[in-house]
């Protein structure tokens, strides 16, 4: 398998071999992390690391995986370059192949990173846009491997704004590996028409499906996996939150979402998350609203089915595959 130079966009432009092959890295890579064994292949050779959108995960995730790899990096927060402001993207994109050998980008539209992409002569890596988080899926599925030993035929229910990057990248994700997605929200948070009949025709090939469903106890029963995101993601506008909660607060994550799931589920949730009042944000919502939790209740997020850690750890081992892969 030889992915070198090849872009990290979405899901949708890999095959399912090719995404086996990438978690393989991963694996392999994680198990000399742990044992000690450094792989640095990469010194010498630098990489870009653009957040137009704040990170704890990816960006920390980029930057030790990097350094591991021997690798520099260089951090352009949301304010502090010239893009999108004074330098066009596909200028942007050609300033940085001259410098660096891989380009991150964390941002708003997909055609952003596709136009960055486009223009770069080196990798482009895909950190999310408002429609994918392609890195994230690459961690989840290692999770759900490291935990069920597979990924073929494992059921998997998304629950909150499925329209938006994670309900959009589980849904092309579980189609891709053979997986059994399921939608469960009001209809108005249904993903898109075509990206549904895109996924459904790929399920088709690799014996996963695609289901859409409001009914909260038809959608999570006997499912493997109960996920969940934020009901407000960034960069959206502040006056959401009322609808959000409305609309979405039958489609919290709880105990009884939980139990009818059975007691082998595992509860994931890309993070950040709001399950307590105790960030800033959370306790503003808390009191405009009179909620203490919001798309998870605490008692699941700190229960004993909760992957959600294990899932932010292999944040780091499978971007620093993505690296290794498309620059060794
Ligand atoms: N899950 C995730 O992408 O987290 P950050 O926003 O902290 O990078
Ligand atoms: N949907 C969330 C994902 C964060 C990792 C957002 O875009 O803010």
């Amino acid at each position: 398998m030889d992915l070198k130079g090849r872009d990290f966009l979405k899901l949708l432009d890999f095959t399912t071999e090719e995404i086996t092959y990438l978690l393989d890295v991963a694996a392999d890579l994680k198990e000399k992390k742990q044992k000690g064994i450094p792989v640095d292949t990469l010194r010498g050779k630098n990489v870009a690391l653009i957040f137009e959108k704040t990170s704890t995960r990816t960006r920390c995730a980029f930057e030790v995986a990097a350094h591991d790899l021997g690798l520099g990096t260089t951090y352009l927060d949301p304010e502090g370059s010239q893009i999108g402001k004074k330098e066009s993207i596909a200028d942007t994109a050609r300033v940085l192949a001259g410098m660096f050998e891989g380009i991150e980008y964390r941002g708003f539209g997909q055609d952003i990173v596709e136009e960055l992409a486009e223009y770069s002569r080196v990798p482009v890596w895909n950190g999310l846009t408002n429609e994918f988080h392609p890195t994230q899926m690459l961690a989840d599925l290692l999770t759900i491997r490291e935990h069920y030993g597979h990924l073929s035929g494992i059921r998997l229910t998304y629950m909150g704004d499925a329209r938006y990057n994670m309900g959009n990248s589980l849904m092309v994700t579980c189609a891709k590996m053979g997986m059994h997605f399921t939608a469960c929200t009001t209809r108005k948070y249904f993903p898109e028409e075509a990206l549904v009949k895109k996924c459904r025709e790929i399920a088709e090939q690799t014996g996963g499906s695609i289901t859409l469903t409001e009914d909260v106890g038809a959608g999570t029963k006997n499912t493997d996996v109960i996920y969940t995101d934020v009901w407000v993601s960034m960069g959206e506008p502040d006056q959401v939150w009322e609808e959000r909660i409305k609309e979405l607060s039958p489609y919290q994550v709880n105990r009884a979402v939980m139990e009818n799931a059975g007691e082998n589920a595992v509860f994931m949730h890309c993070l950040p998350a709001f399950h307590d009042l105790k960030t800033k944000i959370g306790a503003q919502i808390g009191e405009r609203f009179g909620i203490t939790e919001m798309e998870v209740t605490d008692e699941v997020f700190e229960s004993k089915q909760s992957l959600v850690f294990e899932e932010a750890e292999n944040r780091m081992h499978t971007i620093k595959a993505v690296m290794y892969a498309t620059l060794c």
